[in-house]
C-alpha cells in the first residue's frame, strides 16, 4: 500500500528469527454496518530460538489501524509506553512472556486493495497472504510466527447468516439488535497469513469424504445464491484431489471439515486458509453451459493446488517470504501431477512448458529476475511471480526426474516427518531430499541461488561408424545483481532417430544393450557423453519433456526438425519440434518467409492432422503457430514489425493453403470430446483467418446453437475478429444472452479486445466505460485491459505509442485502488528493452512518467523503478 515511508528494500541475508513468538491468539470481530471493531488478545513469549543479549522493544505490524485501545497484562498503556509509526506499533518495555489486547477500527467496505479484510458483492472475506492480516490488527505478521487462533465474529443475523472462520465452530448463540455470533478453534497452530473470515448469506453445497483412515470429512463449497448449478465438479475435484494426496503421497486431510467460498472479486486465484479455502469464482464455478473445456481444467487444477497446500504450505509452511517457493513450487509441481493424471500427460507438460517459454523466460530476461529463492524484495506480493512458481516447480521437478518416483517419496517422507509442524526453508526441504536418497546435491542448489534461463548448446559429432559424441555446453546471461553463473547441474532427457525418421535403440557404452531412451546429467560448463548406435547419422530428440528449463541451442535442419515433427514417440518433443521449426522461420532474419519455408510447415501439418495415431488435442496444439509472446519472451531482440509481418503471413497460408483440410476436419470431426471440439474450433479459426465472408455463417450458427460454452465462445471470438459490419449482431447477441453471468462477460469482454485491428483501442477504451465493467473488479481489470496487453501483442505494441500511453493510464488510475493490480499490469513493461529504439523510447516516456507520481504505491514503485535502472 502507499504511504508517506520511503520504500524500504528487505535482503534474505538479514534474517533474524523473530524475537518474540504468539503462542494463543484470540480474536473478536464485531462488524458493522461502516465499521469493523477488532479486538485482539495475544499471549506473547520469547523466542526459544532468540539468542540476542537484551529484550528488545517489541513491533507489531499494523497498517491502516485505528487504534480504540490497548492493554498490557490488563493494564492501560500510557501514551508514553508505545509508539505508533505508520506500519509498526512499538511497545517499549515488555518482559518474557504478556498478554497484550489490541482493539482497532478498520474500514473493509472502503477497502479497494482485496488485502486484509474487505467486502466482496454484499459478504464479507479476508486475504491476508503475504502480508495482509497486519490490515486487519497489529501482530508478528511474518510466517515463522505460528499460533493457535480462537475467533469469535459477531454481525446481523439477517445478512449474515453464516459466519466462518478457521477450524472446527464451537459455540455459537443470538445476540440483541439482530446480532448473533458464532465462535471457532482452530487446533493446527498457524501463522496469520492463513487466517481467514468469511461472513455472508451464501448457498452452500455439502458432500462428504471418508480418508484413508476411516474418518468422515464434511466437505462445504459456498457460493452466491442462485449458483448451486454450477458448483458439482469443483466438488468432485476436490474430491478427487484428497484421493490423489493419500494415493501419490501418504497424505490425509486432518480438520472434520473442509470449507471452499467462492468470492468474485480476488485478486488472484484462490487462498489455501486453513480449512477455509478462498477463490476466485473463476476456479469454482463451471458447468458446461458457462464454462469452456479450459475452464474446468483450470477449476480442477486450482482447486487441487489449494488442497494440497493443507500438506506443503500449511502443516509445513515456509520461516521467512524468501522461502515462498518451497510451497510454491512444491504445490505447483504436485497439482501439475495431478492434472498429469487426470487428463492427458503430454498436453498438461505442453501447456506447462508454454508458460515457462512465455513468461517465465520473459521475467528471466528482464529487470526483475530473481532466483527461484529472491534474494530481497521490496513488496512481496510482486514475488508472487511465474519463477518462484513455475520455474520452482520445474526445479522440483528435475528432483523427480533425477531421483524417480519412489526416490522423490521417499525424500517427500522424511520432509514430512522432520519438518511437520514447522516453518521452514527451501534448504530443509533439498536436505530432506538428499538425506532420504543418499545424495550429495551441493551443486543442484545453484538452482535456488541464480537468477537467468541457462543456454544449453549441444551438437552431435560422428566419431567412427556406430560412435557418436553429444558435445554439451552451458551458460547462462548475466541478470540483475548476479554478473557471474556458476553452472546448472542439468538433467538431459535423449532418444535418437535414424536418418530414415525411425527411432533406434542406442547405447552409452560400446558393450551395453540399447535402449530408447536415457537420461545425462549435466554437471559441469562443457561436458560430452559417447553415443553408440548402428546408423549412418542420427537426429538426436533431445531435452525429451523438457526435462530442464533452459533454452536448447542445436543446429537443425529443417528436414530434421521436421523429420522429429512427424515421428518423435515422444509426444512432447514432437509437438516441440514442430515449435522449433516455426520459431526459426519467424526469428530469422528475413523480412518475409519464403515460398519453399512455408511448404515444409503445410507439408508437415498435412501429416500431422493425417496421422491416424495421434490423439486430437495434441493435433491442435501441433498446428498452432507459436504464439507472439513466447517468440518474445524467449529471444533478446526482438524486430516486432517484421515479426508481426511474418507471424500473419504463416497464419494467412496456413488457412489457405489447407483451407479443405481444415474444413473436413470441420464438417467430420464429432464434438463429443474437449479435444474433438478443440481440434474443430482449430480448424474453425484457420477458415475464418483464410476467408471470413464465406465461411461466417458457419461460425454464426454455431454460435446461436452451441450447448456448450467451448463453442459457442469459439465461434463468439472469430465473430468478434472478423471484418466490421458482420460482427456487431452476435456481439450483441451472446451479450443479452449472458449478461447475468459475470464470468461469462469477462470472455465477451476478452473476445473483443484481441482482434489485430488500428482501431481496437478506442473499442477498448469503450469498453471501460460499460456498464458490465468496474475497474475495481480484477477480473474484469484482467478481462478487457490485461487481455489486450498480453493477448493483442501487436496492437498493444502499435508504433504510435498509445497502447503504452493507455496501459500507463490504467496503471495510474489502479495505483490507488489496488496496488497489487496496478503493479501486476506494470510488469508487462518488463520487455521493453528488448525493442526497437522508437518504442523504447515511447515506453520508457511512459515509465518515467508513473514513477513520477506522488503516491506511488511500494508495488508499483519496486517494479517502474527496477525497469528503469
Ligand atoms: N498462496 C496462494 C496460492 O498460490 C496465492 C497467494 C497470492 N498472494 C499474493 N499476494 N499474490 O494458492
Ligand atoms: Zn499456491
Amino acid at each position: 500500500m502507499y504511504s508517506t515511508e520511503k520504500p524500504v528494500v528487505k535482503y534474505r541475508k538479514d534474517y533474524q528469527p523473530s524475537q518474540y513468538l504468539i503462542k494463543n491468539t484470540n480474536l473478536l470481530f464485531q462488524l458493522f454496518d461502516d465499521y469493523t471493531l477488532v479486538t485482539s488478545e495475544l499471549k506473547i513469549t520469547r523466542n526459544p530460538l532468540d539468542n540476542r543479549e537484551t529484550l528488545l522493544p517489541i513491533e507489531l505490524d499494523g497498517v491502516e489501524l485505528e487504534l480504540v485501545s490497548i492493554h498490557l497484562d490488563g493494564q492501560v498503556l500510557d501514551d508514553s509506553d508505545y509508539e505508533k509509526r505508520a506500519h509498526t506499533l512499538i511497545i517499549n518495555k515488555v518482559s518474557e512472556t504478556f498478554n497484550l489486547t489490541t482493539v482497532v477500527k478498520i474500514l473493509p467496505h472502503k477497502n479497494t486493495s482485496l488485502e486484509g479484510l474487505y467486502t466482496s458483492s454484499g459478504k464479507y472475506c479476508t486475504q491476508c497472504e503475504a502480508e495482509g492480516f497486519r490490515k486487519i490488527t497489529f501482530y508478528l505478521d511474518r510466517p515463522e510466527v505460528m499460533s493457535e487462533f480462537t475467533v469469535r465474529i459477531e454481525g446481523d443475523k439477517a445478512k449474515y447468516p453464516l459466519l466462518l472462520s478457521n477450524g472446527n465452530p464451537v459455540d455459537r448463540g443470538e445476540l440483541t439488535d439482530g446480532r448473533h455470533f458464532v465462535a471457532w478453534h482452530d487446533p493446527f497452530v498457524k501463522p496469520s497469513y492463513l487466517f481467514a473470515l468469511v461472513a455472508g448469506d451464501l448457498d452452500c453445497l455439502e458432500d462428504t469424504f471418508t480418508t484413508m483412515s476411516g474418518r468422515e470429512v464434511k466437505l462445504e463449497l459456498y457460493v452466491d445464491k442462485g449458483k448451486l448449478d454450477q458448483c458439482r465438479f469443483a466438488m468432485d475435484s476436490l474430491i478427487a484431489s484428497m484421493k490423489w494426496d493419500e494415493q501419490e503421497f501418504g497424505r490425509e486431510y486432518d480438520l472434520d471439515l473442509y470449507m471452499i467460498v467462492a468470492v468474485s472479486d480476488f485478486n488472484m486465484g484462490a487462498m489455501e486458509n486453513k480449512g477455509l479455502n478462498i477463490f476466485n469464482t473463476k476456479y469454482v464455478l463451471a458447468n458446461k453451459k458457462t464454462a469452456t473445456d479450459a475452464d474446468f481444467e483450470g477449476v480442477e487444477r486450482v482447486i487441487a493446488h489449494e488442497y494440497f497446500h493443507n500438506w506443503t504450505g500449511n502443516r509445513i509452511t515456509c520461516r521467512d517470504w524468501f522461502q515462498l517457493s518451497l510451497k510454491e513450487g512444491l504445490t505447483v509441481f504436485r497439482d501439475q501431477k495431478f492434472s498429469e493424471d487426470m487428463q492427458s500427460a503430454a498436453v498438461e507438460r505442453i501447456d506447462q512448458v508454454k508458460i515457462i517459454r512465455a513468461a517465465q523466460f520473459a521475467e528471466d530476461s528482464g529487470p526483475m529476475a530473481h532466483p527461484i529463492r529472491p534474494d530481497s524484495y521490496i513488496e512481496m506480493n510482486n514475488f508472487y511471480t511465474v519463477t518462484v512458481y513455475n520455474k520452482g516447480a520445474e526445479v522440483i521437478r528435475m528432483m523427480h526426474t533425477l531421483l524417480g518416483k519412489t526416490g522423490f517419496r521417499k525424500g517427500m517422507d522424511l520432509y514430512f516427518d522432520r519438518h511437520d509442524g514447522q516453518a521452514v526453508t527451501c534448504e530443509d526441504f533439498i536436505k530432506a531430499m538428499e538425506d532420504a536418497n543418499g545424495k550429495d546435491w551441493s551443486l543442484f542448489r545453484n538452482w535456488y541461488r541464480q537468477a537467468g534461463t541457462p543456454v544449453l548448446k549441444v551438437d552431435l559429432e560422428k566419431l567412427a561408424d556406430g560412435h557418436f559424441r553429444l558435445n554439451c555446453e552451458q551458460s547462462c546471461p548475466a541478470t540483475p545483481g548476479q554478473e557471474h553463473k556458476n553452472p546448472f547441474m542439468l538433467p538431459i532427457k535423449v532418444g535418437f532417430l535414424n536418418n530414415t525418421g525411425h527411432p533406434v535403440k542406442f547405447a552409452e557404452t560400446n558393450d551395453a544393450a540399447g535402449v530408447d531412451e536415457t537420461l545425462l546429467v549435466m554437471t559441469e560448463t562443457k561436458q560430452s557423453f559417447d553415443i553408440y548406435c548402428e546408423s549412418d547419422s542420427l537426429v538426436p530428440s533431445l531435452l525429451r519433456d523438457f526435462s530442464s528449463p533452459v533454452k536448447l541451442e542445436y543446429s537443425y535442419t529443417q528436414e530434421e526438425l521436421a523429420s522429429l515433427f512427424a515421428a518423435d514417440p515422444n509426444p512432447f518433443n514432437r509437438w516441440d519440434a514442430g515449435q522449433t521449426l516455426m520459431t526459426q522461420m519467424l526469428m530469422s532474419e528475413t523480412s518475409k518467409l519464403t515460398e519453399d519455408e512455408l511448404s515444409v510447415v503445410d507439408n508437415a501439418f498435412i501429416k500431422i492432422l493425417n496421422d491416424e495415431e495421434l490423439d486430437n488435442a495434441l493435433k491442435s496444439l501441433a498446428v498452432m503457430v507459436p504464439e507472439l509472446n513466447s517468440l518474445i519472451g524467449m529471444s533478446d531482440n526482438v524486430k516486432l514489425d517484421q515479426l508481426f509481418a511474418k507471424h500473419k503471413q504463416l497464419k494467412v497460408h496456413l488457412g489457405e493453403k489447407l483451407e479443405h483440410t481444415w474444413f473436413s476436419i470441420y464438417n467430420t470431426t464429432s464434438g463429443d470430446t474437449s479435444g474433438d471440439r478443440w481440434l474443430r474450433n482449430t480448424a474453425l479459426r484457420y477458415m475464418m483467418i483464410a476467408n471470413d465472408e464465406q465461411h461466417f455463417e458457419l461460425a454464426a450458427t454455431q454460435q446461436t446453437h452451441a450447448d456448450n460454452m467451448t463453442d459457442e465462445l469459439a465461434a463468439l471470438q472469430v465473430i468478434a475478429n472478423a471484418s466490421e459490419g458482420y460482427r456487431s449482431e452476435y456481439i450483441e447477441q451472446f451479450y443479452q444472452k449472458w449478461k447475468e453471468e459475470e464470468l461469462v462477460m469477462d470472455k465477451w469482454f476478452t473476445a473483443q479486445v484481441v482482434n489485430d485491428d488500428e482501431a481496437i483501442l478506442e473499442h477498448v477504451k469503450a469498453l471501460l466505460n460499460h456498464e458490465k465493467f468496474s475497474i475495481e473488479n480484477p477480473n474484469k481489470v484482467r478481462a478487457v485491459v490485461g487481455a489486450f496487453v498480453a493477448g493483442n501483442t501487436s496492437q498493444f505494441h502499435n508504433p504510435t505509442g498509445q497502447g503504452y500511453e493507455f496501459l500507463a493510464d490504467i496503471i495510474i488510475q489502479l495505483n490507488k485502488i489496488n496496488p497489487q493490480i496496478a503493479a501486476g499490469l506494470a510488469k508487462q513493461f518488463n520487455q521493453w528493452r528488448k525493442f526497437d529504439s522508437k518504442r523504447q523510447a515511447l515506453i520508457q516516456e511512459q515509465l518515467v512518467r508513473i514513477k513520477s507520481l506522488d503516491n506511488l504505491s511500494n508495488d508499483v514503485f519496486e517494479v517502474v523503478d527496477k525497469s528503469l535502472q
